[in-house]
């Protein structure tokens, strides 16, 4: 059932600072363990054995804990790796193990022929390593490279976060997971009303899907959300929408947000942080009432938590529109130009368009500013 409670503390799972630390030890915390209990213990002391994973082209790299697949693994560090089932079954999965041991840990109904067993490939969601590795796989960089998805979710809670803003969590079944790219969006479908909603959480999870909601928003949407309780099932299509991290640069990143328009953004920094990308990360998020930065406490931990990312609330002007010219003007008196930044920029039509003129005019390259204009 709707829990009509506010809740601005909190904090998924997921970004908690320690949870790479949490889940490095499988064999002795087996809520985060993937195999059974009784196979772990038989595989001892194989569980402790980590392995680095290279992916290639491109030398990306990522832990694999004994108990992983290459895919979770993949996966949790917030790399983008191909896939479609997760479980065995599409075969889209397939890398080719260029160097190091491969191991099964995962049945899989796909038949890898001879040949492409002699060349080393195997499915990434059915082996992990044993030690250090090296593999070739191929990794969405764009939007263009995530095929779109019809799932059925499940809500696993629906719950208020402060004010008409409501956080709407989806769980997709064990074996049907949203491929997305943070920043992108979904169109929700239940009770014969959808909406479009930009993903508020990270690819890293992909079987966790949240959204922002706000009930602000047309009666008859609200009435359907309200009558929305925990079970119900959801169904997601998507991803959509091309907002998302540019790849390669290692330029700093600006965010500005404009009141709904965190959530979007929200994703890409918590993608960012997953990633471990080390430029400085500046979040600017503007409300225009008192209750808009719902999620304050939790982008204040994340500052704590993160050296490298930066936040601060920002109000409405008095005329009720968001003024980004002092934001612009704080960063360069820190020594930081635009010229050299990217930008992202996410919130209702009218302010986005604004701020993007903004940094515009401020020396920001065309290029380098990403936007994501709401109704
Ligand atoms: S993702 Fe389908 S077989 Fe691995």
């Amino acid at each position: 059932m709707l829990t009509n409670q506010v809740n601005e503390n909190y904090i998924p799972f997921r970004a908690r600072p320690l949870r790479r630390r949490e889940r490095a030890c499988p064999g002795q915390n087996h809520k985060y363990c993937t195999i059974p209990r009784f196979e772990s213990s038989l595989l001892g002391l194989q569980l402790h054995m980590a392995g680095l994973v290279t992916v290639q082209p491109g030398g990306k790299r990522f832990s694999v804990d004994g108990s992983e697949t290459v895919l979770e693994a993949a996966l949790r560090a917030g790399l983008a790796l191909d896939y479609g089932c997760s479980n065995g079954n599409c075969g889209l999965c397939l890398a080719q193990v260029l160097s190091g041991d491969a191991e099964r840990v995962k049945p899989h109904d796909f038949v890898i022929s001879d040949t492409r067993r002699e060349q080393g490939q195997i499915l990434m969601c059915a082996y992990t390593v044993r030690g250090d590795a090296e593999i070739l796989a191929t990794e969405a960089t764009g939007a263009g490279d995530i095929p779109r998805q019809e799932i059925d979710a499940r809500i696993k809670k629906l719950t208020r976060l402060a004010g008409d803003t409501w956080l709407l969590h989806l769980q997709t079944p064990r074996t049907r997971r949203l491929r997305f790219l943070a920043g992108q969006s979904a169109l929700l479908s239940f009770a014969d009303t959808h909406l479009s909603l930009p993903i508020a959480s990270c690819p890293c999870d992909d079987r966790n899907i949240e959204f922002h909601v706000q009930m602000t928003t047309p009666a008859h949407w609200r009435e359907s959300l309200m009558a929305l309780k925990t079970g119900d099932s959801v169904r997601i299509d998507g991803p959509v929408g091309d907002f998302h991290l540019q790849d390669g640069a290692q330029r700093p990143r600006v965010f500005l947000a404009f009141d709904g328009g965190f959530a979007p953004i929200k994703s890409l920094v918590e993608h960012a942080m997953q990633l471990e990308h080390q430029q400085p990360h500046y979040l600017y998020w503007f409300a225009v009432d008192k209750d808009s930065h719902y999620m304050n406490n939790q982008m204040r931990s994340w500052a704590d938590a993160f050296d490298n990312f930066h936040y601060a609330p920002r109000s409405a002007t008095a005329s009720g529109k968001p003024d980004v010219a002092p934001v612009f003007a704080e960063l360069a008196r820190q020594g930081i130009s635009l010229a050299t930044c990217e930008i992202y920029v996410a919130g209702p039509r009218k302010y986005a368009a604004c701020a993007r003129d903004a940094a515009l005019a401020a020396g920001c390259e065309d290029r380098y500013i990403s936007v994501n204009a709401l109704p």
